[in-house]
C-alpha cells in the first residue's frame, strides 16, 4: 500500500525553494522497499531490528555488526550495501544508545542524524522505519509527526543565492518514504500531515532569518504579514500600523529605536480568530531587522550575524501560516514592532529619555539594548488594546542569555508559574529546549534610574538576561506573561543535526505545540 501525503495538503512553499520532497507512506514487505537508502534503528545491546529482514540479510547484518563492532550505541552507524538481498540499495542502521535515557529530543536528533548519514550516499529515494520501542512509548501520530519534521529540517538548505552551477552538483532527496503497518496508517497519516505543516512553518521562518537585512526590511516583514492575510487557508487578518499612528499611540520607546534608520518602522498586527475561541493569546516577536547597536555600535565580529535579530518576528509570522491548518482553537494575535537599529545623525543617543506607550519613562544608557524598548511598547499595546488572557514574547534579546545557556537552549521567564511550566513542557514535547530562569525581584534595584522610571541596562555587568526580563515585566501589568530569550538557539553558527548553519526557526515547534494543546 502506498499513499502520498503532500498532495493532500499544501506544499507550495517548499516546492518552490528546492527543498521539496515527495512524502509517501508505505506498508508491506520491508525487504521489497525499492529505495536508495533504508534507515532503521537499533538500541544498545538490542539488535533485534536485524530480524525484521529476510534470513540472508539478517545473517549478513549480524556478521557485519560483529566485524564492525556495532553495538547500537548512541552515535554509532552500521552502513552496508544490501548486495541484492533486499530491494534497498544501502542500509543504514542507527545506534540509539540505551532505552532508558531517551526522550523526544533524542528521537528528533537521531532521525535527523540518520538522514544526514544517508545523504552521504547521495540517495534520491529514502525510506525510514521507526523504532518499535518509540511506538510503544508514544502515540503513532506523534512519532510520524516527528519523523517528518526531523527529516524536513535536516534536509533544509537556504540555496536561493547559490548559482545554478553549484546547485547542480547537489543531489537531493526527492522522495521520502515513511514505512508503517496497515493498522497504524490512520495515525501515521495524521501525524505526517501535521508534521508537514509544522516543517513548512519552521522552514518559512528559517528563510526569513537567512535572507540578508537588505531584503528583510521592516517593510518587507509587513508585506510578508499581508500576504498571509491573502492566503485563504490562513484565516488571518493583518493590519500594518504606520509611523503617524505609531506616534499617536504614544510608542515613544519603539520610535526612539527606529529614529536612526532610513527605513520607516512598521507595527505589524496579525489576528487569527477561530469560531468559539475561549482564550486569546498575544505573541510578540522581536523584529529588529538589523541590529548595529546604534550609537553604542557593536564591534565588527558581533555585527556580522545581526540580521538574525528578527528571528522572534520570523517565528511569529511562521506560526500564523500554520494555525488554521493545525485547527488551533484559541484566538492568537501576533504583534511585531519592526525597525532597524542604526547609528545616524538622527539616532537615539545614550542618555536620552523615552516615554513608552504605558507612560513609563526610560533612560537609554546603551542603544544596543534596543529590543527591550521595542518590545516594551508591543507589550503595552497588547495590555491596553488587546486585553488578552496571555502574552508570550519571543526575542533574540541578550548576549547574556547565550552566555548562560549556550546555543541549544532558550531561557524562559514569566509571572505565571503554571503557564511557564506548560511552555517548558511544550518544549520537551517538541524537541526544543527551554530552561526556566528567575524573575529575581532583588535585581529590580539594578534597573532603577535616577532621572527616569527605569534604565534600559542594569547597573554592573552581571545577570544581563534577568535584568532584561525584569525590564519587560515593567510593562506587563497583571496579565499572564512569559518571555523567551532565544539569543542562543535562534541562529546556528555551524551545522547541527537539525539545522544547517544559519536561522534555526527556533520557537515555531515549541509555540505551535503550546497553542495546539490549548
Ligand atoms: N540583539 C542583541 C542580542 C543578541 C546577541 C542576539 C547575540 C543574538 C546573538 C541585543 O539587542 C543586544 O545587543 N544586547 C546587548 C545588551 C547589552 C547592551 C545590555 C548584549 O547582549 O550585549
Ligand atoms: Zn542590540
Ligand atoms: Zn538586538
Amino acid at each position: 500500500m502506498i499513499s502520498q501525503i503532500n498532495n493532500i495538503i499544501g506544499d507550495n512553499h517548499t516546492k518552490s525553494k528546492k527543498n521539496y520532497m515527495k512524502l509517501l507512506i508505505k506498508t508491506g514487505d520491508i525487504n521489497k522497499l525499492d529505495v536508495d537508502a533504508l534507515i532503521v534503528f537499533a538500541w544498545e545491546n538490542d539488535l533485534s531490528v536485524f530480524s525484521k529482514f529476510n534470513t540472508a540479510m539478517a545473517t549478513y547484518l549480524k556478521e557485519a555488526g560483529t566485524h564492525e563492532e556495532f553495538e547500537g550505541k548512541e552515535g554509532q552507524f552500521l552502513t552496508t550495501s544490501s548486495k541484492g538481498m533486499i530491494s534497498a540499495y544501502k542500509l543504514i542502521i542507527t545506534g540509539l544508545g540505551k532505552k532508558d535515557n531517551f526522550d523526544i529530543y533524542e528521537i528528533y536528533k537521531n532521525i535527523a542524524l540518520s538522514l544526514r548519514k544517508a545523504k552521504e550516499f547521495k540517495p534520491v529515494k529514502v525510506a525510514l522505519i521507526p523504532s518499535e520501542y518509540w511506538l510503544e512509548k508514544y502515540p503513532v501520530r506523534k512519532i510520524y509527526k516527528i519523523m517528518v519534521e526531523a527529516s524536513y529540517l535536516a534536509n533544509y538548505r537556504f540555496s536561493k543565492y547559490k548559482s545554478e552551477a553549484s546547485l547542480m552538483k547537489l543531489r537531493t532527496v526527492e522522495e521520502l518514504i515513511m514505512y508503517t503497518h496497515p493498522g497504524r496508517i490512520t495515525g501515521a497519516e495524521l501525524g505526517m500531515k501535521e508534521g508537514l505543516v509544522v516543517s513548512e512553518a519552521v522552514c518559512f521562518s528559517r528563510d526569513l532569518i537567512n535572507e540578508p537585512a537588505c531584503v528583510t526590511t521592516p517593510e518587507y516583514l509587513s508585506k510578508v504579514a499581508l500576504s498571509e492575510s491573502k492566503n485563504s487557508k490562513n484565516n488571518t487578518k493583518v493590519n500594518i500600523i504606520e509611523f503617524d499612528e505609531i506616534k499617536k499611540l504614544g510608542m515613544g520607546a519603539f520610535l526612539g529605536v527606529a529614529r536612526g534608520s532610513e527605513e520607516p518602522p512598521k507595527f505589524i498586527r496579525l489576528q487569527y480568530k477561530p469560531k468559539n475561541s475561549k482564550k486569546k493569546i498575544v505573541l510578540i516577536g522581536k523584529g529588529i531587522t538589523f541590529d548595529t547597536g546604534g550609537l553604542s555600535l557593536k564591534p565588527v565580529e558581533y555585527m556580522e550575524t545581526m540580521k538574525l535579530d528578527m528571528a522572534g518576528a520570523a517565528c511569529v509570522l511562521a506560526i500564523f501560516n500554520a494555525l488554521n491548518q493545525l485547527s488551533v482553537s484559541v484566538e492568537v494575535v501576533g504583534l511585531i514592532a519592526a525597525c532597524e537599529n542604526m547609528p545616524s545623525g538622527r539616532a537615539l543617543k545614550p542618555g536620552d529619555i523615552l516615554t513608552a506607550m504605558n507612560g513609563k519613562t526610560i533612560e537609554v544608557l546603551n542603544t544596543d539594548a534596543e529590543g527591550r524598548l521595542t518590545i516594551a511598547d508591543a507589550i503595552s499595546f497588547a495590555v491596553q488594546k488587546e486585553k488578552p488572557d496571555e502574552i508570550i514574547d519571543i526575542a533574540t534579546l541578550t548576549g547574556a542569555c547565550r552566555v548562560a545557556l549556550g546555543e541549544e537552549i532558550a531561557g524562559i521567564w514569566g509571572n505565571d508559574t503554571k503557564m511557564v511550566d506548560l511552555l517548558v513542557e511544550s518544549g520537551k514535547n517538541s524537541g526544543e529546549k527551554v530552561w526556566k530562569m528567575p524573575l529575581e525581584k532583588e535585581y529590580k534595584e539594578l534597573i532603577k534610574s535616577s532621572i527616569a522610571d527605569v534604565r534600559n541596562i542594569q547597573i554592573g555587568r552581571f545577570g544581563g538576561a534577568i535584568s532584561a526580563a525584569l525590564f519587560l515585566a515593567e510593562f506587563v501589568s497583571d496579565i499572564s506573561w512569559a518571555h523567551l530569550d532565544i539569543a542562543g538557539p535562534a541562529y546556528a553558527e555551524k551545522d547541527t543535526s537539525l539545522s544547517e548553519k544559519g536561522g534555526v526557526g527556533f520557537g515555531v515547534r515549541l509555540l505551535l505545540q503550546y497553542l495546539t494543546t490549548k
